[in-house]
C-alpha cells in the first residue's frame, strides 16, 4: 500500500525525523534565546518507537529519510538509531543535517551503521562571527568534522548557509570557494520566517535573484544544473564546473511539488514546516496501535492534507515574524529546532 496522495496530488515521500529538540548551538535564526520551554523527556519517543514509526511510513511510500534536530548527535547513541532505519526495506536515502560541532567524534560510527549522506549548516567562515551569531566557540570542530566525514568516505556531503543581510551576505563567494576546496557543495538559503525565527524582517533575506546576480557578477555566467523537481534547492552551475544550490523558501516557495512531512521527537507529525498543529503519533503507539491502525490512521491524514504554507506566508501583504516568543513557549513544538529544521 502507498499513502496516495494529497488533495493536490502530491505524494508522500520524505519523512525528517527530530531526534531531539536540544541544540549545542545558538542561531540568530533559529535559537536565538539561551533558555527553552523543552519537550518533557518521558515523552520523547525511543529508537524502537522511532523505528516502527519509520517503518510505518516506508510502507506508505517514504523512501527518503533525514535525521534533524536541534541536533541530532547530542542524541545519545544515535548512530544505533541509522543502523535501525538502515535495515529497513524499501528505505532508498537515509541523511542527516548537523550542525557539525560534534561530527570529527561520531563519523566513523555513523559511516558504520549505514548513513548515506551529510548535510552541515555552516553560515560563516569567521569564527568570531559564530561565536557572536550562534553563541560557538568552536568553528573548527565544524571545519574537522567536515573533513572527517570526508577522509570516511561520506560523499555528496552539503553545506547549508543562511544568508542573512548585514550578517554574512559579505561571505558568499568565500563559502564558494570553500565548497570547491572540501569538495562540498553550498546551498544557499533564504532566511525563513518560521517559528523561531523571532529576529526576522523582510530586508534581511536575500532572495534568490539578488544572490544569483551577485555570484554572476563575481563568476560571470551562472547556468541551471540538474535539480531533483522535488527537492527544495534549485543548482547552478559555474564556468568552472563548480556547482552551487539556492533554497528559496520565502520568495520563490516550492509548496506545489512538497513532499515532506516531519515527525519530532515526542512522536508529533506536521504536514508543513509552518502547520500550526500536528498529529500525536506517539499517543497511537503508545495506547497500543497496531501497524495497520497507524497505516490507515497516517494515509488520511495525508489524503486530506491542503498544507501550502509558505505559499500562504508569501501572500501576505505585511509580512512579519511568524510567531511572537509567547507563543512559542506556550508550544514549544512551533520552534524550528523542535521541527527540525
Ligand atoms: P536533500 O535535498 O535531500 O539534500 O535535503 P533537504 O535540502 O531537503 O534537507 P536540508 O535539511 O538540507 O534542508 C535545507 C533547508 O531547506 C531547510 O533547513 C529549510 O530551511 C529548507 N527546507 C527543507 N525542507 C523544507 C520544506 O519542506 N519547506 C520549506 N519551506 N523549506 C524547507
Ligand atoms: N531560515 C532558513 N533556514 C533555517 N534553518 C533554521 N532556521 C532557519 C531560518 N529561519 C535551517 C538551517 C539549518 C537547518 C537545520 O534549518 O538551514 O541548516
Ligand atoms: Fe511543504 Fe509546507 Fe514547506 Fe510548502 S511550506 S514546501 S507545504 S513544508
Amino acid at each position: 500500500m502507498t499513502g496516495g496522495t494529497d488533495t493536490m496530488g502530491r505524494p508522500l515521500r520524505r519523512l525528517r525525523i527530530s531526534v531531539t529538540d536540544r541544540c549545542n548551538m545558538r542561531c540568530r535564526y533559529c535559537m536565538p534565546e539561551d533558555e527553552y520551554v523543552w519537550l518533557p523527556r518521558s515523552s520523547i519517543l525511543t529508537f524502537e518507537e522511532i523505528t516502527r514509526l519509520a517503518r510505518v511510513f516506508v510502507s506508505l511510500g517514504v523512501t527518503r529519510v533525514r535525521l534533524t534536530g536541534g541536533e541530532p548527535l547530542l542524541r545519545h547513541d544515535v548512530a544505533a538509531l541509522v543502523g535501525q532505519l538502515r535495515s529497513l526495506d524499501g528505505l532508498e536515502d537515509l541523511a542527516m543535517t548537523t550542525n557539525a560541532l560534534l561530527l570529527a567524534r561520531h563519523a566513523g560510527a555513523l559511516r558504520s551503521a549505514g548513513l548515506d549522506r551529510l548535510t552541515v549548516s555552516l553560515d560563516t567562515l569567521r569564527p568570531e562571527r559564530l561565536l557572536a551569531f550562534a553563541k560557538s566557540d568552536r568553528w573548527d570542530s565544524i571545519v574537522e568534522g567536515i573533513g572527517e566525514a570526508r577522509r570516511l568516505g561520506f560523499r555528496g556531503t552539503k553545506i547549508n548557509a543562511v544568508v542573512i543581510r548585514g550578517f554574512n551576505d559579505d561571505e558568499l563567494y568565500d563559502l564558494i570557494e570553500f565548497g570547491r576546496t572540501y569538495q562540498v557543495e553550498i546551498r544557499f538559503i533564504e532566511y525563513m520566517d518560521v517559528g523561531g525565527a523571532t529576529q526576522w524582517t523582510i530586508d534581511q533575506v536575500v532572495s534568490r535573484d539578488e544572490l544569483l546576480r551577485r555570484v554572476a557578477d563575481r563568476y560571470g555566467s551562472v547556468r541551471p544544473a540538474p535539480s531533483d523537481p522535488t527537492a527544495p534547492a534549485e543548482r547552478y552551475q559555474l564556468k568552472d564546473g563548480t556547482t552551487f544550490g539556492i533554497i528559496a523558501s520565502t520568495t520563490q516557495p516550492f509548496c506545489a511539488a512538497c513532499d515532506r512531512s516531519r515527525l519530532t521527537a515526542d512522536g508529533t507529525w506536521y504536514t508543513c514546516l509552518y502547520a500550526a498543529g500536528g498529529v500525536d503519533l506517539r499517543e497511537l503507539v503508545r495506547g497500543g496501535a497496531s501497524d495497520a491502525d497507524l497505516v490507515e490512521h497516517i494515509a488520511g491524514v495525508w489524503r486530506r492534507r491542503t498544507d501550502r504554507g509558505a505559499e500562504e506566508r508569501l501572500a501576505l501583504a505585511d509580512r512579519n515574524t511568524l510567531y511572537p516568543v509567547e507563543s512559542l513557549r506556550a508550544d514549544p513544538r512551533r520552534e524550528m529546532h523542535t521541527r527540525g529544521g
